[in-house]
C-alpha cells in the first residue's frame, strides 16, 4: 500500500481507534465526516483522486435508498462508502457480494443474520442494513460506489419512516445494548475485502451458494414488483442464477428471471 489520506472533519467517530482497526486493509484512503448528504457523493468524487476509498460520515442529511427513495441516517448508525476502481464490467453480482460480506461480519460478531434479495439484511425479519450499489463509467475504467447502512445505535422508533416501522431492525435494539460501530465496520469489511477479488476473478460460485445458505427469500412464495417492468412477479422463489438474478416458478410453471425490483 502506498500512502493513506486521511480528512476528518468535526467527527466524533474515534479516528485513531478506526485507523487501527483497518489498518491492515487494501484502503488507500479514508474520510471521516460529521454530517453529508450521502457518503456514496463523497466517495464518487474522491475516486477522482485515489481508490479504493472509504467515506464515513456521522450522519447525512440526504441519504439514498434504492429506487430514489430516503435512507434516514441519524448519529449513531453506520453510513458508509465504499469507492473503486475496476476494469471487469458486470455489476450484478456486487450487491449479492455485499450482502454477503455484510451478513459475515455480523454473524461474526454473534447476530443471526440473513439475506434478502436483492441484497436487503435481516434479523428476526427485520431489516437492519442495506446496499446501494451505483457506477459511473470512465473511458475504460469503471467506478464503482458501494454505499452500506447499518441501524447500529438507533431508535427505530425514532426513525421517521413509521410505515414499515415493524419490517426494521437495529443492532442496539435486538442486542440489548449499544453496539461497537468500529467493530462492525471492521467485520464488515474484512469479510468485503475477502470476497472481493473472486468478483474481480469471476470465481463466484462460492459467494452465490453462500448467498443461497443464508437467503431468506428462496423456496418462499414471493411477489416481486420491478423497476424496469411493468407488473410484478408472482410466485415461488426457486433459485438465484450466476448473475444473480432471482429465479421464480410462476402459477403456469415457468421460470422467470427478475434482475432487479423489491420482495414483498
Ligand atoms: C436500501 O436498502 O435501500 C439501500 C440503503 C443504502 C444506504 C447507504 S448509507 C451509506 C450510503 N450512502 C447513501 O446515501 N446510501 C448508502
Amino acid at each position: 500500500m502506498t500512502s493513506r489520506g486521511w480528512i476528518g472533519l468535526n467527527s466524533s467517530w474515534e479516528q485513531a481507534f478506526i485507523l487501527e482497526a483497518l489498518s491492515d486493509l487494501p484502503l488507500e484512503e479514508i474520510v471521516i465526516l460529521s454530517v453529508v448528504s450521502s457518503t456514496n457523493d463523497i466517495a464518487r468524487r474522491r475516486l477522482a483522486v485515489r481508490a479504493p476509498v472509504l467515506v464515513l460520515a456521522e450522519s447525512q442529511t440526504r441519504g439514498r435508498g434504492k429506487d430514489a427513495r430516503r435512507w434516514e441516517s441519524p448519529p449513531g448508525g453506520l453510513w458508509f462508502s465504499l469507492g473503486l476502481r475496476e476494469s471487469v464490467g458486470g455489476l450484478s453480482l456486487v450487491p449479492i457480494l455485499t450482502g454477503v460480506a455484510v451478513a459475515e461480519g455480523l454473524r461474526s460478531m454473534g447476530f443471526d443474520v440473513w439475506v434478502k434479495w436483492p441484497n436487503d439484511v435481516l434479523i428476526d425479519d427485520k431489516k437492519v442494513a442495506g446496499i446501494l450499489v451505483e457506477a459511473e463509467a470512465r473511458g475504460d475504467r469503471r467506478d464503482v460506489v458501494i454505499g452500506i447502512g447499518v441501524n447500529v445505535n438507533i431508535s427505530v422508533g425514532e426513525l421517521q419512516t413509521k410505515v414499515k416501522e415493524n419490517k426494521v431492525g437495529s443492532l442496539s435494539e435486538i442486542a440489548g445494548h449499544p453496539v461497537p460501530r468500529i467493530e462492525v465496520l471492521s467485520h464488515i469489511l474484512r469479510r468485503f475485502f475477502h470476497l472481493w477479488p473472486l468478483w474481480r476473478s469471476g470465481q463466484t460460485d462460492s459467494v452465490v451458494q453462500r448467498w443461497k445458505e443464508l437467503s431468506r427469500s428462496l423456496n418462499r412464495e414471493v411477489t416481486v414488483s420491478s423497476n424496469w417492468r411493468r407488473g410484478q412477479v408472482v410466485g415461488v422463489a426457486v433459485d438465484l442464477a450466476p448473475d444473480g438474478a432471482l429465479l421464480i416458478r410462476d402459477a403456469e410453471g415457468l421460470v422467470q428471471r427478475v434482475v432487479d425490483g423489491q420482495i414483498s
